[in-house]
């Protein structure tokens, strides 16, 4: 059985303070969430305080990115995977649609990065999804496959177990245009193949595949309907502590 991860990613938003408040808000509202993991992903400048605040607690901390490098160094601006780890996070986000349009992050990058990640002993939540104009061309498929083969490249098996695919249509992040469950689910089930041929069908029946785009409280429950969805990444919806325990507790 796999258990489904709701993660929470709150981009460059909220201050320490307006963290904290938002955290202290939502333990109650999700300690009864057994059903699930629950993640929240703050701002590099909150996550210790966040992390602390949350020790005990079912809600892991995760870091929305993570540099290149695994050593330390003179990588001014940069922050690496294990000091992520140091300040209690277990999850990074990497390739983030908005990274690789804004900050042109290729898929040997979020390669990179996910092993990092994996050598910091985080569990990574590895972003991909197609553009309106792929998927109007109709190479939805071909792009996803893509940066699944550049982004898992010297993947071991042991890091299987640490891995978490987000599929994150990008017309659909910020957009209030969600992907109908049926899409979504058709795409799930295409990088459920992807793990199958590439790995294992073991490994690819393990696999946490979640959604991420304009998930909101009324339309968790029909994505989680579907086989192949095994959680949601959320954005804008994450920010309040209210509307992402009701897609936390979407059952
Ligand atoms: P959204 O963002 O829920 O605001 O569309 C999702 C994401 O970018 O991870």
């Amino acid at each position: 059985m796999r258990k489904p991860v709701i993660a929470g990613n709150w981009k460059m938003y909220k201050t320490l303070g307006e963290a904290v408040d938002t955290v202290l808000a939502l333990k109650p509202l999700v300690a009864n969430a057994n059903h699930c993991e629950v993640v929240v992903a703050p701002v590099f400048t909150a996550l210790k305080v966040v992390a602390d605040r949350l020790e005990g607690s079912n809600i892991g901390v995760a870091g929305q990115n993570c540099s290149t490098e695994v050593e330390e160094g003179a990588h001014t601006g940069e922050v690496a995977a294990f000091m992520l780890r140091d300040v209690g996070a277990r999850y990074v986000i990497v390739g983030h649609s908005e990274r690789r349009q804004h900050y042109f992050e290729t898929d040997t990058m979020v390669n990179k990065k996910c092993h990092a990640g994996f050598a910091a002993d985080l569990n990574v939540i590895l972003c991909v999804g197609e553009s309106l104009a792929q998927r109007d061309r109709g190479v939805a498929e071909q792009v996803v496959n893509g940066q699944l083969s550049g982004g898992l490249n010297g993947l071991t098996a042991s890091d299987l177990d640490r891995i978490i695919i987000a599929y994150e249509p990008v017309w659909a992040i910020g957009t209030g245009r969600t992907a109908t469950p049926e899409q979504a689910q058709e795409m799930h089930a295409f990088i459920r193949r992807v793990f199958a041929d590439r790995y294992s069908d073991q490994a690819a029946s393990n696999l946490r595949i979640i959604y991420g785009g304009s998930v909101k409280p009324d339309n968790i429950a029909g994505l989680m309907s579907q086989t192949d969805i095994d959680g949601a990444l959320v954005g804008g919806a994450s920010l309040q502590a209210e509307s992402f325990a009701k897609i936390v507790n979407y059952k």
